[in-house]
C-alpha cells in the first residue's frame, strides 16, 4: 500500500450527537451517582468507553437485513442465514442462539457440568467463570506466566498454559468435562491466543478425550493478531484464519454483542448430537425454540451480516490499529498499561500510575472518575471496588489496579482517539492532586454496579 494513514473505512451515514458538559456539570453529575460511572445517565458522558460490548454502530447492511427479519416462529428464513453464517466460520454441526453469550454459557455447563468439576480455561471471563460456579463447579485460570505480567511485552499474552493443562488432565481427568480457552484473553487485557497454541491444547485435549470449546467472543480480533504476529499465516484471510481456529475445537460459546458487530445476540455451537439435544431441551426451557433461541428474526439478520463484515481486513486494520494508536501516544507520554495493547481495549495500570493512593482506597476507581471530571470520558475500573470483597465479607486487594478503556465498534474516529490521549495525558500531567475514595453503601454481591462512593477528604481532584 502506498499510503501509510489507515483510515476508518467506513462512511458515515447516521449520527448521533454527543453532549459536551462543563467541569462543574461533571462534578455535579457524579455527586449525583456517588461517585460511581455505571450510576451516570449516559447523556452525561462525552466518550464512552464503558464496554465494547453490544455498543457498536451496525451497517446498512445490517439495517437493511433487519428490515428482511423473518418473525415465523419456528424454522424462520433468518434462522437460516444466522445459521449459515455461522457455519461458514465454525464449521460447527449445532447452532443454537441465545440473547447474549452468558445464556449459552449458562446453558453448555446447565448441561454438561457436575457439582466438583473443574473447568480450565486461559482467563474466565466473569460471567462464564459465575455460570461454571453456579453449578458447583470451579473455574480455574491456567494462563502462561507472561500473561500476568502487565509490562512484559509478549506476541500471545493470553495462550493457555499447556503443561499445566496436561498435568490437570493427568491427576483429574474424571472431574473436567471440557476445557476451555477465550479469544482474545479479555480478563487478561484483551490479549490474543496464537493457532499454535489452540492446536496444541486440542492435541492434549483430544489425547484424553476431552472436549475443547472456544469463548469466542473476539474470535476476529484474535484471527487479525495471528495474522500479523504468527509465521506462515501473513498470506491467509481472517476468514480462513478464524475457521482453522475453530477446526480445533469441539464447540464455542459466543457473544454476538462483540465480534458479531450486533447490539444483542449471541450462541452455542457443537459437534456433539446428544450434548446439542441436551442443550436444545434446556434453551426451550428459558430462551426459546431452538429457531430463534431468545432472538427476534431481525436479531439472527444483523448478526447474520456482522458476521460476515467482521472478518474484513480493512475493518479490522482500523479497529485493531485505533486501539494501538491510543497506545502509542500513553505509552510514548511514560503512562503505564498493559503491554502490548489488547484488541478491544487499553488498560491503565492506576497502581503504578498513582503510587500516593493506597489500595485501600481504590487508585483505579479514582482514575476512572477523574477521567470522566476532567474530560466526559467514562471508562470502567477493573481493580479492588470489583473484585475486593470476599465472600465472607472480608476485603482483599486486587492483584491489579486496572482503568479499562473499551473501544465499542466503528463508532468513534482517529479525532475521537486524539482527544482522548490528549485527556489521558492531562490527566497525568496533574495526577498528584487525585485523592482516593472509600466506599459509603453497598450491596454484598457485584458491588460495583451499585455502589456509593466518596472522595476521601471531600474533593476527588482540585481544579
Ligand atoms: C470473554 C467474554 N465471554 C463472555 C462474555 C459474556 O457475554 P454477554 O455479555 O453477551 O453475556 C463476555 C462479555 O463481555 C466476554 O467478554
Amino acid at each position: 500500500m502506498k499510503f501509510e494513514t489507515i483510515i476508518e473505512p467506513f462512511r458515515i451515514k447516521a449520527v448521533e450527537p454527543i453532549r459536551m458538559t462543563t467541569r462543574e456539570q461533571r462534578q455535579n453529575a457524579l455527586e449525583k451517582a456517588g461517585y460511581n460511572l455505571f450510576l451516570l445517565p449516559a447523556e452525561d458522558v462525552l466518550i464512552d468507553l464503558l464496554t465494547d460490548s453490544g455498543t457498536g454502530a451496525m451497517s446498512s447492511a445490517q439495517w437493511a437485513g433487519m428490515m428482511r427479519g423473518d418473525e415465523s416462529y419456528a424454522g424462520a428464513r433468518s434462522f437460516y442465514e444466522f445459521k449459515n453464517a455461522v457455519q461458514q466460520i465454525t464449521g460447527l454441526e449445532h447452532v443454537i442462539p441465545t440473547h447474549q453469550g452468558r445464556a449459552a454459557e449458562r446453558i453448555l455447563f446447565g448441561s454438561l457440568l457436575s457439582p466438583g468439576d473443574i473447568v480450565p480455561n486461559n482467563t474466565h471471563f466473569d460471567t462464564t467463570r459465575a455460570n461454571v460456579e453456579y453449578r458447583g463447579a470451579t473455574a480455574l485460570d491456567i494462563p502462561i506466566a507472561e500473561g500476568r505480567k502487565p509490562a512484559l511485552i509478549h506476541p500471545f499474552k493470553g495462550n493457555i498454559d499447556l503443561e499445566e493443562l496436561e498435568k490437570l488432565l493427568v491427576q483429574q481427568r474424571e472431574h473436567i468435562p471440557l476445557v476451555m480457552i477465550t479469544v482474545t484473553n479479555n480478563s487478561g487485557g484483551g490479549q490474543p491466543v496464537s493457532m499454535a497454541n489452540i492446536r496444541a491444547a486440542s492435541e492434549i485435549c483430544h489425547r484424553y478425550d476431552v472436549p475443547l470449546f472456544l469463548d469466542a467472543c473476539r474470535f476476529a480480533e484474535n484471527a487479525w493478531f495471528i495474522k500479523l504476529r504468527e509465521e506462515g499465516y501473513e498470506h491467509k484471510t481472517p476468514l480462513e484464519i478464524a475457521q482453522e481456529m475453530f477446526s480445533y475445537v469441539d464447540g464455542c460459546t459466543m457473544s454476538a454483542k462483540k465480534d458479531g458487530l450486533a447490539n444483542i445476540g449471541g450462541f452455542l455451537a457443537l459437534n456433539d448430537d446428544a450434548l446439542a439435544q441436551k442443550c436444545k431441551t434446556n434453551l426451550i426451557l428459558t430462551e426459546g425454540f431452538p429457531t430463534y433461541g431468545g432472538l427476534a428474526g431481525y436479531d439472527l439478520e444483523a448478526i447474520a451480516v456482522g458476521l460476515h463484515e467482521v472478518v474484513e481486513e480493512d475493518y479490522l486494520r482500523y479497529r485493531i490499529r485505533s486501539v494501538a494508536y491510543l497506545g502509542d501516544k500513553l505509552t510514548q507520554a511514560g503512562i503505564p498499561i498493559v503491554q502490548p495493547p489488547g484488541g478491544h481495549a487499553i488498560y491503565i495500570d492506576a497502581l503504578t500510575m498513582l503510587p500516593h493512593i493506597p489500595q485501600s482506597e481504590y487508585p483505579a476507581w479514582s482514575l476512572s472518575l477523574a477521567l470522566y471530571l476532567e474530560g466526559g470520558i467514562r471508562s470502567v475500573e477493573i481493580g479492588s471496588v470489583m473484585f475486593g470483597l470476599q465472600t465472607d465479607g472480608s476485603e482483599k486487594p486486587a492483584a491489579m489496579e486496572l482503568v479499562r478503556l473499551a473501544f465499542p465498534r466503528r463508532v468513534y474516529t482517529q479525532s475521537h482517539v486524539d482527544y482522548l490521549a490528549e485527556v489521558l495525558l492531562y490527566v497525568n500531567h496533574i495526577k498528584d492532586r487525585i485523592r482516593g475514595v472509600h466506599i459509603v453503601e453497598a450491596l454484598p454481591v457485584l458491588r460495583h454496579f451499585s455502589a456509593r462512593l466518596e472522595p476521601v477528604n471531600g474533593i476527588l481532584c482540585a481544579s
